[in-house]
């Protein structure tokens, strides 16, 4: 599988996957968002790849929001089918299985940070900016910023960072919980990597109904959520992985989980 604008790489239970349009700060173009979908829906059925890490090439960004050139043009139709395209291609990473990094290199600013919020763990550089500057425009989010961001650092901490459009520090990201950890820019990738390795090493099938019990029981009422809990939980009792983690910790030792 070839692309234009991305990168992929692979190596020991772990994708890296790389937006790769630095001269616009990796602005997301209807070509670039399709490529992520084609890549991650390849990665989806890879049983090798057990970790993603996503990042943006160059120094300066993560990705610095949809491409406003094809945004000052689009019709009303068209915007609305731009958005429903960006929020499909989220909610496949969201809904991957596996655990996705974002690596905030830089600034992540409206669809980029649309899109490190889809991530499961975001990491940021000291030097990153986030923000959903879309109101500057006179636009709001279309890759359900207003919705992720919500959910992640509250509903009065939403509003003010979309109707200022503001773009927050690294470390204020942090305080208000937008990302988990802010290291220094030079380790950000060696962070990256050895969390994805950490997470490549659980067992896969237990990672994967963790991330379903969270995302979607999230949508449920607790009760119903509470038994799709336990569902899972029973399902994952028919699996060699919890034979093998709970065997390895009575012998002592590190368990070897092959995702069966
Ligand atoms: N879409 C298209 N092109 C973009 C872009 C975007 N979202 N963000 C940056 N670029 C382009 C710039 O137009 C510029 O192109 P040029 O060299 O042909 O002039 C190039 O990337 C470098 O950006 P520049 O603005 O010169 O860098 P800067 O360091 O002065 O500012 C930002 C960096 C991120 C603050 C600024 O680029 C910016 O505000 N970008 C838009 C952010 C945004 O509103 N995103 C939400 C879109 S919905």
């Amino acid at each position: 599988m070839s692309f234009e604008n991305l990168l992929i790489e692979r190596d020991a239970g772990v994708a890296v996957l790389t937006v790769n349009r630095p001269k616009v700060l990796n602005a997301l173009n209807t070509q670039t968002l399709d490529e992520l979908r084609r890549a991650i829906l390849d990665l989806k059925h890879d049983d090798a790849v057990r970790a993603v890490i996503l990042t943006g090439a160059g120094e300066k960004a993560f990705v610095a929001g949809a491409d406003i050139n094809e945004l000052a043009v689009q019709s009303p139709t068209g915007g609305r089918e731009h958005a429903v395209r960006g929020q499909h291609v989220l909610d496949l990473i969201e809904h991957l299985g596996k655990p996705v990094i974002a690596a905030i290199n830089g600034y992540a600013l409206g669809g980029g940070c649309e899109l490190a919020m889809a991530c499961t763990i975001r990491i940021a550089a000291d030097t990153a900016k986030l923000g959903q500057p879309e109101i500057n425009l006179g636009i709001l989010p279309g890759y359900a910023g207003t919705q992720r961001l919500a959910r992640i650092v509250g509903r009065g901490r939403a509003l003010e960072i979309l109707l200022t459009g503001d773009q927050l520090s690294a470390q204020e990201a942090h305080r208000l919980g937008l990302v988990n950890r802010v290291v220094p820019a030079a380790s950000l990738m060696a962070e990256a990597r050895a969390l994805a390795a950490t997470l490549a090493a659980k067992a896969p099938i237990a990672v994967r109904y963790i991330l379903e019990a969270v995302h979607k029981g999230l949508e449920m009422p607790f009760p119903q959520a509470q038994i799709f809990e336990a569902t899972l939980f029973g399902l994952v009792a028919s699996t060699d992985d919890m034979r093998e983690g709970t065997k390895a910790f009575l012998e002592k030792r590190k368990p070897d989980f092959k995702g069966r």
